[in-house]
């Protein structure tokens, strides 16, 4: 089985940089393509691999198991990142890769409820131990919690709609499975059934951000990780819509500025150093061969910095 493949492999590689007795935190392990090549490309690498999903956690433990010397897998959010490494007495890395969002297995596992391709339950939870679901999300938020959800984190225009739709629907009868969404949207937008396709896109991703708190989560962890970095680490973070990608743009601009003085000020009193160093002036994407090979790295945006 293919749980996943891994995007921009090389490129990625290349901007961990890895070197003799590295040590590599990999937040977001998945099916540990990106992890096994981490341990592939130096063998003195010690390389510590994070992933809130049990089945990833089950999936890539068997794929490591010929490293286990040099791997250490947690179970958690990457939130907790600094903290984890603490109880391992790390408190400095040398490089720190983030590929974020979900994997092809939690897509097209229509039990994990991600995907409205398939009929499954809408969960959309990453760590099953959380509570907060989609069912959760669309029996209960109230009509502007839910406008704001589409709005804001699918990017729907007609998210307002699609919130009263879903508000006067479950007066009726509850949400229950991906179907019951699919036909209450494919009901009221009598159009192209690939504008439909768009609109469910952006309505699942919605509620799988909201669900599994995504925005909060990675704005609070780049902090930390800058903060454990070694001088001349690395931060690799790949990710796959433009909110995300945003946040870590933002992030590394803001970290890279040496002073955020107005511009009409004479000296310079914001007291700003520079921590890291820009290394990818533009994201870097996947080539049209990637792309051909791997549909889903198709909206891959890879930002590199270093520690300074
Ligand atoms: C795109 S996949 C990573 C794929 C991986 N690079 C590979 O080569 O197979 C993202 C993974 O990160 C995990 N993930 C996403 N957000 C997370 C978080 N806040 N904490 C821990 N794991 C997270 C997901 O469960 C998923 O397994």
């Amino acid at each position: 089985m293919t749980y996943h493949i891994p995007v921009m492999l090389k490129e990625c590689l290349a901007g961990l940089n890895i070197h003799d007795n590295a040590i590599i935190v990999d937040a977001t392990m998945g099916g540990g393509g990106h992890s096994e090549a981490i341990l592939e490309s130096n063998p003195t690498v010690h390389l510590y691999a994070f992933d809130q999903d049990p089945d990833a956690i089950e999936f890539a433990s068997k794929r490591l198991s010929p490293y286990s010397g040099r791997v250490t897998i947690i179970e958690d959010n990457f939130a907790k990142l600094r903290t984890r490494l603490a109880f391992q007495e790390i408190n400095r890395v040398d490089g720190i890769l983030f590929d974020l969002g979900v994997s092809s297995f939690q897509i097209d596992e229509a039990r994990r409820g991600f995907t409205f391709s398939q009929d499954g339950p809408l969960d959309m939870r990453m760590d099953k131990k959380g509570e907060l679901t989609a069912e959760i999300i669309l029996n209960e938020y109230s009509l502007d919690a839910l406008t704001k959800v589409i709005r804001d984190y699918g990017e729907e225009k007609s998210a307002w709609k699609i919130a009263k739709l879903i508000v006067k629907e479950r007066e009726e009868r509850k949400f229950r499975t991906s179907n019951d969404l699919n036909k209450l949207i494919q009901a009221n937008f009598q159009i192209n059934p690939k504008f439909i396709t768009k609109i469910l896109s952006r309505v699942y991703q919605a509620l799988r951000i909201e669900v599994n708190q995504e925005m909060e989560v990675l704005t609070s962890v780049l902090k930390d990780a800058l903060n454990i970095l070694n001088p001349g680490g690395r931060l690799v973070i790949e990710s796959y819509h433009s909110l995300e990608d945003k946040i870590v743009k933002d992030f590394m601009k803001f970290e890279s500025l040496e002073c955020t003085c107005p511009p009409n000020f004479p000296i310079c009193n914001c007291g700003k150093k520079s921590t890291l160093k820009i290394l990818t002036r533009k994201p870097l994407v996947a080539d049209i061969s990637e792309v051909n090979d791997n549909n889903r790295s198709r909206s891959a945006k890879l930002r590199i910095a270093e520690k300074l």
